[in-house]
């Protein structure tokens, strides 16, 4: 896009120039005219003065109107709506002066504060969302704790209710440290830069590690589990962050897949990439729905909202980004999901 860099162009100067030198003629062939039809004094006087004072007020006014459209508007316009930020309203937009086709630098100048005005506003929300997000999903199960607590303030509790009542502030306490530990976890991981402690391990290992820990919860709910994976496939990243991946992968197959449903992990490698998939035959993710599983605190599936908060995906994607890594979802409403992450092979 050309935009256009001087508003005062030197074309300017010299049409002045010409216009000046035009009417100083204009008045030489005037004081000649009315020398030679023999004007009286002063006619011949006033004649070139009231001339020069139109000639001098239109070039007053004119100057003034280039000034006042070319600078003082749009910086007026651009003063209002910078108070008007400062004051903490971010709907503020500044429209160009001038057509796309004729932009100049104030015109580009305008565009990028409306931009920033719009980033900073996106920020703001985001940061709102997250307060009263975080707010809301320690509302449940701090009102879940209070009720079971004044339950066992009765006195007329069994000792199975004690039990279900104890085992119900168990599970809030659990869910609220989960979420607290999830938000710190997020809060580091999204400032920073570098993988601290990168080092070369076997992925197959750790994956089989991850399984370990969820092989109760799928014998629980009757899952079957298929396995197909290389004797071993060296990567270079930080395992605890990875772990982090396995784990909210293998816990949400777990979780969004019914009684007697399957979960299948594949790890192959191609020479440069380890790739790794977690299928499952859960109750996959809608179309509408896939384009917001990575947002923090989204939850697709309400029926399982009460056992998480959202922000596992959040993380898996933060840690993906710091490791140089992909993930991909292939998923089918009712069917199940493939959730398949690749990672860079270390070299030997
Ligand atoms: N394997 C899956 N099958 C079906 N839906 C899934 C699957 N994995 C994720 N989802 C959908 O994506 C949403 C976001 O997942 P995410 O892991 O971020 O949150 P969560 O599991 O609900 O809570 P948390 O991970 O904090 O315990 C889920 O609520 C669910 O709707
Ligand atoms: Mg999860």
């Amino acid at each position: 896009m050309k935009v256009k860099e001087n508003l005062f162009p030197p074309y300017l100067f010299a049409i002045y120039l010409g216009v000046l030198l035009l009417m100083s003629g204009i008045h030489t062939g005037l004081i000649v005219f009315m020398d030679t039809v023999r004007w009286n004094g002063i006619v011949q006087t006033i004649i070139p003065m009231v001339y020069w004072g139109i000639v001098a007020v239109g070039l007053t006014l004119f100057t003034r109107q280039k000034m006042k459209n070319t600078y003082e508007e749009p910086l007026h316009k651009m003063a209002e709506a910078t108070k008007k930020v400062s004051e903490g309203d971010f709907s503020v937009y500044v429209p160009a002066i001038h057509a796309a086709d004729k932009l100049d630098y104030l015109d580009v100048m305008i565009r990028d504060f409306n931009k920033m005005v719009e980033e900073l506003g996106s920020i703001e929300t985001l940061k709102t969302d997250f307060v009263s997000n975080v707010s809301h999903e320690m509302k449940t199960p701090i009102a879940i704790i209070k009720n079971y607590a004044q339950l066992l303030q009765t006195g007329q509790v069994s000792g199975e209710q004690r039990k279900e009542y104890a085992k119900g502030i168990e599970d809030a306490a659990e869910r609220l440290s989960s979420l607290i530990s999830n938000i710190l976890k997020l809060n580091k991981l999204e400032h920073e830069r570098i993988i601290p402690e990168a080092e070369t391990y076997d992925v197959c290992r750790q994956l089989c590690e991850s399984v370990f820990l969820f092989e109760d919860a799928m014998e629980e709910k009757g899952i079957e589990l298929e396995a197909a994976m290389e004797d071993s496939a060296i990567i270079k990243a930080d395992a605890s962050l990875m772990e982090l991946v396995w784990n909210n992968l293998l816990s949400n197959a777990v979780k969004f897949t019914e009684r007697g449903g399957s979960i299948v992990i594949r790890q192959i490698s191609d020479g440069n990439h380890v790739i790794v998939s977690v299928s499952d035959t859960g109750c996959g993710i809608g179309k509408e729905k896939i384009k917001h599983i990575f947002d923090k605190f989204y939850q697709g599936d309400t029926s399982h909202a009460s056992e998480g908060n959202g922000l596992g995906l959040a993380l898996v994607k933060r840690v993906l980004e710091l490791v140089d890594g992909e993930i991909q979802i292939t998923s089918e409403e009712g069917k199940g999901s493939t959730f398949t992450v690749t990672l860079p092979e270390a070299a030997c």
